[in-house]
């Protein structure tokens, strides 16, 4: 323990109950292009010991932790104040590797397999019966992915096992889209945070229910519902039937409050203009609200979402206001999970009651 984490561990008076104060908290720069294979040997080192591990994928940081490593996974817990009902996602570097922590592997998953790894697409499964219950929160299926960024395959290569590694946030919180992100997150909580840069999609992997007679969307993300569709035929999301043709997802309505940011956030669905209303109508109040602005492109509004939260977050407003993007391609994901950040609440008009709502709101959940 360092001796300025003893002092300040003490002078604060208190201290997260679950945090680990022994925890080596290294950072290291890695390059994206060619990660050095001495910085990649040191993490995967720290993996096999029992360590945790914060590293880029192209979706968002994960915090890594050995799979078969009981005490490591439920650090992991710890780390992110995460629940133990809520299972975690296991990373391998090879397609063959998935077939040790599973006990089917249908066709589907195959194809799916095929055209999306490695890439941001996460396989839920029947397990294997090997795999620790605290991963698959004792469920009978496990989630599984290759990931595509060259620091996470090249150090799922050189570990040769697999690695659960949940988004590097605490629970509940904003995925982290950058290394700064996974340090304001979880400062010195985990062994080592290789620092590959901003990741290049934003926002988490697309999950994918397999083990049921049809396949389920559970989180739209980097692999669209358009690209499954037209792999699967059929899908469903939010317990509507989705082909081809009908890629009309509605909001999906489990576990809200996810990607929170602290501000509370509202959805203005309307054009700029009725923000602009809500901004003055809340200013006359007293009250400081902030418009996000979501960029028109969704690949770039995807990349900056988490981004733009954080930076919204930190300033004074009292509550934030977007507009979702058009729910298509990416967006979906994009709109999930600002749909979730603002637990489903909405503004749909400037009138005096959703003007008296916005002020509840914000005042209700001022620290
Ligand atoms: O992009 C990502 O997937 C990132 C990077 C680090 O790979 N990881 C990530 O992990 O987002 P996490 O733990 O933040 O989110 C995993 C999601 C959770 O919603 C969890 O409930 C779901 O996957 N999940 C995991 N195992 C599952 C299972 N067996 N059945 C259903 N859902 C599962
Ligand atoms: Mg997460």
């Amino acid at each position: 323990m360092s001796h300025n984490g003893e002092m300040s561990a003490r002078s604060e008076g208190f201290s997260n109950p679950s945090a680990d104060q022994s925890r080596l908290a290294e950072y290291r720069q890695v390059s994206t292009e060619s990660p050095e294979p001495d910085v990649i040997r040191y993490a995967a080192e720290l993996l096999d010991s029992g360590a945790l591990v914060a590293f880029p994928t192209e979706t968002v940081y994960g915090l890594g932790a050995r799979a078969s490593n009981p005490k490591a996974i439920s650090d992991v817990f710890l780390a992110k104040g995460r629940p133990l009902t809520d299972p975690l996602i296991l990373h391998v570097a090879r397609v063959e590797q998935v077939h040790e922590l599973v006990s089917e592997f249908p066709e589907d998953a195959a194809e799916l397999a095929a055209r999306f790894w490695p890439g941001p697409l996460t396989l839920v499964l029947p397990r294997h019966p090997d795999v620790l219950d605290l991963i698959t929160a004792s469920q009978a299926t496990v989630a599984v992915r290759i990931p595509s960024h060259p620091v996470a395959q090249a150090l799922l290569l050189e570990t040769g096992f697999a690695v659960a590694a949940p988004s590097a946030n605490r629970f509940g919180r904003i995925s982290p889209s950058s290394a700064a992100h996974v340090v304001s997150e979880l400062a010195g909580q985990y062994d080592l945070l290789l620092d590959g840069g901003p990741t290049t999609l934003g926002v988490e992997s697309t999950v994918v229910d397999l083990s049921g007679p049809v396949p389920k969307l559970l989180r739209p993300g980097g692999v669209t519902l358009e690209e499954l569709s037209e792999v699967l035929g059929e899908i469903t999301y939010a317990d509507r039937v989705i082909t081809a043709e009908t890629t009309n997802a509605p909001a999906p309505g489990q576990f809200l409050r996810h990607y929170s940011p602290l501000t509370p956030l509202l959805l203005v669905e309307g054009d700029e203009s009725l923000t602009q209303q809500i901004l003055q109508a809340l200013g006359d109040k007293g009250v400081t609200a902030l418009s996000v602005e979501i960029p028109q492109d969704q690949i770039e509004a995807a990349r900056n979402l988490y981004q733009l939260l954080r930076e919204a977050d930190a300033t004074d407003a009292k509550l934030l206001l977007v507009r979702p993007t058009q729910s298509a391609g990416i967006g979906r994901a994009v709109n999930d999970r600002l749909f979730r950040a603002a637990q489903g609440r909405s503004l749909k008009d400037c009138s005096e009651e959703s003007v008296r709502r916005a002020l509840a709101i914000a005042l209700a959940e001022l620290p």
